[in-house]
């Protein structure tokens, strides 16, 4: 690789610049930009979808697989979430020190209980939520493809799990709203919120 002219070249011993920052600033990332999109995702992650996770899962009353559905989505959220916040110190950015400020940075419409919360609304957002996922972490995958091999890999691990989760709501909401048969593949995590690609012995994931 020619040297970039516009890299700073680190000095020896010096803890104020990154090496990992300007090899991948210097093959063209916007790494400002990306530690925003990162913020951003992590915020839908933990904010829009794993907290309001939380209160859609207690409503699917009665509808005991659901649950445990929308029980592994949650978790992986979450996995999602603890996967790539250190990336975010690592690239040199912070989150912000003020929860009500992290979550209005968010990606993705908080998926608030809908009104009435039906078992079909509550689906529809899960699915719509799911869809929203996709696209913010396929735009961090076309950002860092061939550029910054660390966040790319740990953008489409969790790309992996957001396309099957649409996969898991799609086959849900066709059947509970339209009787219809849209088979996901899916039957179960081993436990509930596996994370199979997003958590696993080689992060620090707990
Ligand atoms: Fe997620
Ligand atoms: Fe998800």
């Amino acid at each position: 690789m020619p040297e970039n002219k516009n890299t700073t070249v680190v000095k020896h011993g010096d803890v104020n610049q990154r090496v990992g920052v300007e090899v991948i600033r210097a093959r063209g990332v916007d790494v400002e930009k990306l530690i925003k999109m990162l913020i951003a995702n992590a915020a839908a992650e933990f904010a829009s979808t794993y907290y309001y996770y939380t209160i859609l899962r207690m409503h699917l009353a009665g509808y005991e697989d659901y649950k445990e559905i929308c029980e592994d989505a949650r978790l992986e959220d979450r996995a999602h979430w603890e996967l790539i916040v250190p990336r975010i110190y690592e690239l040199g950015g912070e989150l912000p020190n003020d929860l009500p400020a992290f979550h209005d940075q968010a990606g993705c419409r908080a998926a608030k209980l809908p009104d009435p919360p039906t078992v079909v609304n509550i689906l529809t957002l899960l699915l719509e939520s799911e869809r929203c996922a996709i696209r913010s972490w396929i735009e961090i995958c076309d950002m860092t493809f061939g550029k910054d091999p660390r966040t790319y890999d740990m953008a489409s691990r969790i790309l992996n799990e957001e396309i099957e989760h649409e996969a898991w709501f799609i086959e849900l909401l066709a059947h509970e709203r339209d009787g219809k048969t849209i088979p996901s593949g899916h039957f179960r995590r081993g436990e509930p919120g596996h994370a199979p690609y997003s958590k696993n012995a080689s992060f620090y994931n707990p």
